[in-house]
């Protein structure tokens, strides 16, 4: 029977440096120089090597080494002491350690494996420590993204999974029964903050979106979340303003909360610094222009795919921002500009070539245009009929955006695929685990 303990967390250990503590917690690994073994023990807040003896711990104690294992759960008593060498502080000597349960051969041994055999793992490939640094920096993501919002007058408006709306295209819809009729996962919940915005000025949602991405890309997930802020009375460049001021609070909050982690993660923390309002502001046209004048063939009209991004990308230190497109690449739900050829959307393509992190715009916000629009993507007007309302009732201009939390987290942890930036990742091959 697994006995529970009342315990010290790691990270609080620094606190009890001289005093005897008890921690339960996990064997990560284990390594013995002739008299003495060492237990580096987990327990979800930190890492500290346990340092074991024989003139410190009865014989039984000692002769644990032989049977302990990788993942075996222990509870160890012993003295906190300083120990400068780790990135910790302190370590303990241990005075006495119970074992729960011997872990059976842990099929993730501390070496490399394959991401494919990793991802088929990947409820204990959690346990390791570069997976811990990278969750922790996700919380703290997720964090100082609902900071940001929730301290500007954002009001939190949850929009619904189940939808009728295809909101990006038809391609990517999931469709699924919904009693005598089919319902959509949401793509993004971006018409329903619409409908909060015009009700409680400014409001945002951030939860999972759901996209049936036919790709494999580093990119790509189809399940993946994103936060939609939503503003009344915003136009193009407020919303710009809003984006940059967000993203810069995104990169200092983890700079300076993730220290640890981004050491884990070895992460060139001075690219993060560069990061810096101003952000470069171009419009589609200087971004074909850069690409052209950098050798890069690209078709005007056409969208950026990775290389291109990543050219674009090379050329500057902070996120930039491509805004003014050509209508035909946007969603119908786009204000276009005077001229009727130019959306009013904004893409933001992040350094380092981890791709568009942000994709926002102006709404257009005039009654007739709007069904117009979408009638000509093809989209049934009926499933519109309450978005339409919006323009019926008091239109206002306004914008929003919606940023991809996976792909801002691949940036700042500095990991190329999305997939290692989301608990249980869900792509095209694959539901388990
Ligand atoms: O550019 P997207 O498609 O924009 C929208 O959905 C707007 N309705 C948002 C809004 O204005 N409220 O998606 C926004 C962001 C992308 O820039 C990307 O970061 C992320 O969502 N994203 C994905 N992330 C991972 N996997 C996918 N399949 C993604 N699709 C989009
Ligand atoms: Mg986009």
């Amino acid at each position: 029977m697994v006995k529970k303990m009342k315990n010290i967390s790691i990270n609080k250990l620094k606190d009890f440096i001289g005093k005897e503590v008890q921690l339960n917690g996990w064997i990560y690994n284990l390594r013995s120089v002739g008299k003495i073994w060492f237990a580096i023990v987990r327990d979800g807040t930190g890492f500290v090597q346990c340092v074991i003896t024989s003139n410190d711990v009865s014989s039984d104690v000692f002769e644990l080494e032989s049977s302990l294992t990788q993942e075996s759960s222990v509870s160890v008593k012993g003295i906190v002491q300083e120990d400068s060498r780790s990135d910790l502080g302190v370590e303990i000597l241990v005075k006495d350690m119970e074992v729960i349960h011997i872990a059976e051969e842990y099929p993730i041994a501390l070496k490399e494996h394959g991401v494919s055999f990793l991802m088929d793992n990947r409820h204990l490939w959690l346990r390791s420590k570069k997976q811990y640094a990278i969750m922790k920096v996700r919380q703290n993501v997720i964090k100082s993204i609902r900071d940001f919002f929730d301290t500007r007058d954002f009001v939190l408006i949850d929009s619904p999974m189940f939808t009728g709306n295809a909101v990006e295209g038809t391609t990517t819809l999931f469709e699924t029964e919904y009693f005598n009729r089919s319902a959509y996962l949401t793509q993004s919940g971006q018409l329903y903050q619409e409908a909060g915005a015009m009700a409680f000025g400014k409001t945002y949602c951030f939860g999972p979106c759901f996209r049936a991405e036919k790709s494999k890309t580093r990119k790509h997930l189809t399940e993946f979340w994103m936060v939609e802020p939503e503003m009344a009375f915003y136009d193009l460049k407020d919303n710009m303003d809003l984006i940059e001021e967000f993203i810069v609070h995104i990169v200092s909050q983890s700079i300076e909360n993730c220290k640890e982690e981004l050491k884990i993660l070895e992460r060139d923390i001075t690219l993060l610094e560069k990061v810096k309002s101003p952000f470069p502001r171009i419009t589609y046209d200087e971004a074909v222009k850069l690409l052209h004048d950098n050798g890069q063939e690209f078709k005007y009209g056409s969208d950026f795919g990775a290389p291109d991004e990543e050219l674009i990308a090379s050329k500057f230190d902070s996120p930039v921002m491509i805004h003014s497109w050509p209508h035909a690449t946007k969603a119908f739900y786009m204000k276009r500009d005077d001229s009727d050829k130019l959306a009013l959307g904004v893409d933001v393509i992040a350094p380092e070539g981890y791709g568009e992190i942000v994709g926002g715009g102006q709404r257009e916000d005039d009654h007739d245009t709007l069904v117009k629009r979408i009638e000509d993507h093809g989209l049934p007007l009926s499933a519109f009929k309450w978005y339409l309302d919006l323009r019926k009732y008091g239109s206002v201009i306004h914008s929003g955006f919606g940023l991809g939390l996976e792909r801002t987290v691949s940036w700042i942890c500095g990991i190329d695929h999305v997939r290692q930036t989301i608990p249980f990742p869900r792509t095209m091959g694959r539901l388990e685990p």
